[in-house]
């Protein structure tokens, strides 16, 4: 097979990225533009303002990243787009626009689904990473335990009944006075802490999450005690939100006979659960997550998934619409 260049659009939610992946792995690019400085003024994401930002900088950040990757369009093979899930105004951007380009260079569209490109993240990072493996998402919106059993085929073992575990750490972050983006906040405290501060866990019969619980407690105990000290209430939050992560999904590992057990999504760069998973290695597990950059949205890991279903021929025609509830 020759060499295929994917050009990969990422619009979901506030970030704008386009990126040109080389063969699924390889990055040529990957130009990320993020609306964050715009949306703290709010305290989260404005999803008109999104959108309008989003129009305003796509062909730009396109012509970037041919640019980086020292490509013209002809040398494009697909253009590969995330359609959903997502912010239904903002995923319309990059759907509409990866419809007019592929339309104009008379190239392949492929609809790719966001959770499914974090992840392709893995794959980036990991070049020696194949499936099966098991994936833990965790993200802003999404907290899915996934059994990834080829690059195009996914079983979901368990997912929040709730909340995601990003909105969890936003939320905490937000009443204890950290701001937006919470988890980055939370993530640096947390190191000054102690976890001292005993937190409920939930757990069900299946491999199903929750996190309303954990946040709603911490809201009311710091309500009730405004002094407590926040760092060891990052810290505490932390440890106890990754004890559940972990109890899934090492129950779903031994069930299912895998070894190999991989992290991603925006939460996935917090270096507490990062080590922690890590720490899995000692009894026998190989354990992976994506270089930091490549955790939070991007479009590299919507050109990973691209080139796998470009593989496969799973093209899109131009009816391809924004699905902002869309499923693994
Ligand atoms: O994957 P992502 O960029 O967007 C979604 O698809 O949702 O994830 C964003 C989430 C936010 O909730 C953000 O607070 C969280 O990832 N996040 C972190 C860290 N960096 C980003 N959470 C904990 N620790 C971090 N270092
Ligand atoms: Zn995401």
């Amino acid at each position: 097979m020759n060499e295929l260049n994917i050009l990969g659009i990422e619009s979901s939610c506030d970030e704008t990225s386009v990126s040109v992946v080389k063969n699924g792995r390889e990055v040529l690019s990957n130009v990320i533009h993020s609306q964050i400085d715009i949306h703290k003024e709010y305290g989260g994401v404005v999803p008109e303002i999104a959108s309008r930002c989003h129009t305003e900088v796509i062909n730009q950040i396109m012509k970037q990243a041919l640019k980086e990757a020292n490509l013209s369009l002809k040398e494009i093979d697909a253009v590969s787009v995330a359609y959903g899930p997502g912010l239904v105004g903002a995923l319309l951007v990059g759907v509409s626009y990866a419809k007019a380009l592929s339309y104009a260079i008379k190239k392949p569209l492929i609809g790719v689904n966001h959770i499914e490109g974090h992840i392709a993240a893995n794959y980036i990072t990991h070049k020696e990473l194949e499936p099966p493996f098991l994936c833990l998402i965790i993200s802003g919106g999404h907290t899915h335990l996934v059994k990834v059993n080829d690059y195009t085929n996914f079983e979901i073992l368990g997912k929040t009944r709730d909340d995601a575990i990003g909105e969890a750490f936003d939320k905490v972050a937000r009443v204890i006075g950290l701001g937006y983006p919470g988890g980055p906040k939370v993530d640096k405290l947390a190191k000054e802490g102690e976890p001292n501060i005993i937190l409920p866990k939930t757990h069900f019969e299946n491999l199903d999450f929750s996190f309303s619980g954990i946040k709603t407690a911490i809201l009311n105990l710091y309500h009730k005690n405004p002094d407590l000290n926040k760092a060891d209430l990052c810290i505490s939050f932390e440890k106890t939100a990754t004890e559940m992560l972990l109890t899934n999904t090492l129950k779903a590992a031994k069930e299912y006979g895998m070894d190999k057990i991989a992290i991603c999504g925006g939460v996935s760069a917090n270096s507490y659960i990062r080590q922690s998973f890590l720490d899995l290695e000692k009894d026998g597990y190989r354990v992976y997550y994506p270089d930091i950059k490549l955790c939070t949205d991007n479009a590299a890991m919507i050109g990973a998934v691209g080139y796998y279903k470009y593989l496969k021929k799973e093209f899109s025609d131009l009816t391809l619409n924004a699905v902002p509830n869309l499923k693994i």
